[in-house]
């Protein structure tokens, strides 16, 4: 490529997709870790949840954001959503091989290299659970560590209403999460990028218990910093880069949840 190519393409936004807000917590992590950066971050809370959609119609959803992306001219594409990237992050390299194109899958890996030979819970949506790729995950470290799926269904709605706490989250972990928590339980590993924004509450209904919760947010951003540098396309640090938040919702009140949400403190 040509330099003035490079260098236009260097102050181009990255783009950041999720089926909701969820991948706003991958993003903070991303501005964090690249301030100079510009973002186009597009929630696709219309179609929302991907998580219980088959793995059709999720790919479909996923290469309509992409595109929409695309057409605004980015950089690179992280899909900020564990359930999109193991439905579609192969067909969409397939289709745009010279995009960086980055994914998110639950930090399985992590969670065994820090354990202690206790239980792994990995939160994660029914689809993400029940695909190849989860599968594939678990039979590698299935001999280091017990490693138990939680099938979420529902809880990503919490994020998506805005409902951080109380009694009905409370409730949800009873039923729902409860039953999986055994004396041993080391690390409970957070698979859907909405989870993050639950964490809060999530130690407050844990109480005393000492267990690890852990989520693959920095780790996707490193990699989104990693393979820019690759490709030669880090900006200079010579300025605040800008965020836009776009979202497929005719909820006005989705935007400002989500402006919210990228500075709700989440430790
Ligand atoms: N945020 C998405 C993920 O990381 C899933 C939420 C949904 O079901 O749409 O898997």
């Amino acid at each position: 490529m040509a330099m003035e190519d490079i260098s236009t393409k260097r102050n181009l936004p990255i783009g950041f997709m999720d089926s909701g807000l969820g991948g706003l917590s991958v993003l903070r992590e991303a501005v964090r870790i690249m301030p100079y950066e510009d973002f186009i971050y597009y929630g696709d809370s219309l179609n929302a949840p991907y998580g219980t959609k088959d793995q059709e119609v999720i790919r479909k959803l996923t290469f309509h954001v992409a595109e929409q992306l695309l057409e605004q001219g980015i950089k690179a594409l992280t899909v900020a959503c564990n359930t999109a990237t193991s439905a579609a992050i192969r067909q969409l390299r397939v289709t745009y091989p010279d995009l960086p194109i980055i994914g998110i899958e639950p930090a399985i890996k992590p969670a065994v290299i820090r354990s202690h030979g206790g239980r792994i819970l990995v939160l994660a949506t029914p689809m993400t659970i029940q695909q190849e790729k989860f599968h594939r995950l678990l039979d590698l470290y299935k001999d280091q560590a017990e490693i138990i799926p939680v099938k979420c269904e529902g809880l990503m709605e919490f994020v998506e209403q805005g409902n951080l706490d109380g009694k009905a989250l409370d409730l949800y972990f009873e039923e729902h999460l409860a039953p999986y928590l055994s004396e041993n339980t080391e690390t409970i590993v957070l698979g859907c990028t909405h989870y993050p924004f639950l964490k809060h509450h999530l130690r407050t209904f844990l109480g005393n218990k000492k267990i690890e919760i852990i989520d693959g947010s920095l780790g996707t951003s490193l990699e989104l910093k990693r393979q820019l540098e690759q490709h030669k396309l880090l900006r200079p640090d010579d300025r605040k880069g800008q965020i836009i938040i776009q979202n497929s919702s005719p909820r006005q009140e989705l935007i400002h949840l989500s402006w919210r949400l990228l500075s709700f403190p989440i430790d």
